[in-house]
């Protein structure tokens, strides 16, 4: 519809694929300017893997294992990514920590989507680590990825009370609906052209106030 080509995106999973099956029904949308070309898995048997067969998206195997090192794994993940003609890899879960040199090669190209408001809780185990800290909100950032992990410019952050009787699983649950909402949002904007990546900042055109706060508790 509009001028610009739909953005061509590689998502990058090793398990369930929640995240990937938000971004394939997104794009299911006829107005959604993206279009996954590839879903590439590291593990044979990821989920996410059926969720993109299913949605008839090209799907890839590309065992971490298999290679020596890991520079040789993300070489053979460029060259797949390169081949399925992808402008932007989305990581979906994928539990491989991306070198330098590829992060470099495809900087402000890949983004990624962690359960948590970063800087707070980078790495694994967010929930149980936000529970334990006591923090009244928590949620989930897409953020450009770096060669330093869950650390690169945020693109959208989505906060989520954590309530009284929480545990790991309500809590996760209740960043996984934020992490549904925000990913396909950010891809959004991605293929709007409308994200501008400027040193650690990203802008984002045409972004409306928010317009509320979120308190918790409340009384
Ligand atoms: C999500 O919580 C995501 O934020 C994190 O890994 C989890 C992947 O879940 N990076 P799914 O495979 O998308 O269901």
């Amino acid at each position: 519809m509009g001028e610009r080509p739909d953005v061509k995106v590689a998502v990058l999973i090793s398990g369930r694929g929640s995240n990937l099956q938000a971004l394939l029904d997104a794009c299911a949308k006829p107005e959604f300017p993206a279009e996954i070309v590839c879903v590439i898995s590291n593990i044979a048997d990821a989920y996410g893997l059926e969720r993109a067969r299913r949605a008839g998206v090209a799907t890839q195997v590309i065992d971490h294992k298999a290679f020596p090192t890991r520079e040789a794994f993300d070489a053979a993940l460029d060259t797949a990514i390169r081949a399925a003609g992808a402008e932007l890899v989305c990581l979906a879960g994928f539990m491989r920590l991306l070198t330098p040199g590829f992060t470099k090669a495809w900087h402000g190209r890949v983004i990624n989507i962690h359960p948590a408001l970063l800087p707070s809780f980078k790495g694994l185990h967010t929930h149980r680590r936000a529970l334990e800290a006591g923090v009244k909100l928590h949620g989930c950032s897409v953020h450009f990825v770096t060669a330093d992990l869950d650390d690169g410019p945020l693109i959208v952050q989505a906060a989520v009370p954590v309530l009284d009787g929480d545990d790991e699983d309500s809590l996760a649950q209740r960043v996984l609906t934020a992490e549904h909402r925000i990913y396909p949002l950010a891809v959004k904007l991605i293929g709007e052209g409308r994200v501008h990546l400027d040193g650690r900042v990203v802008r984002v055109d045409g972004a409306a106030d928010a317009g509320a706060t979120l308190v918790n508790p409340i009384a």
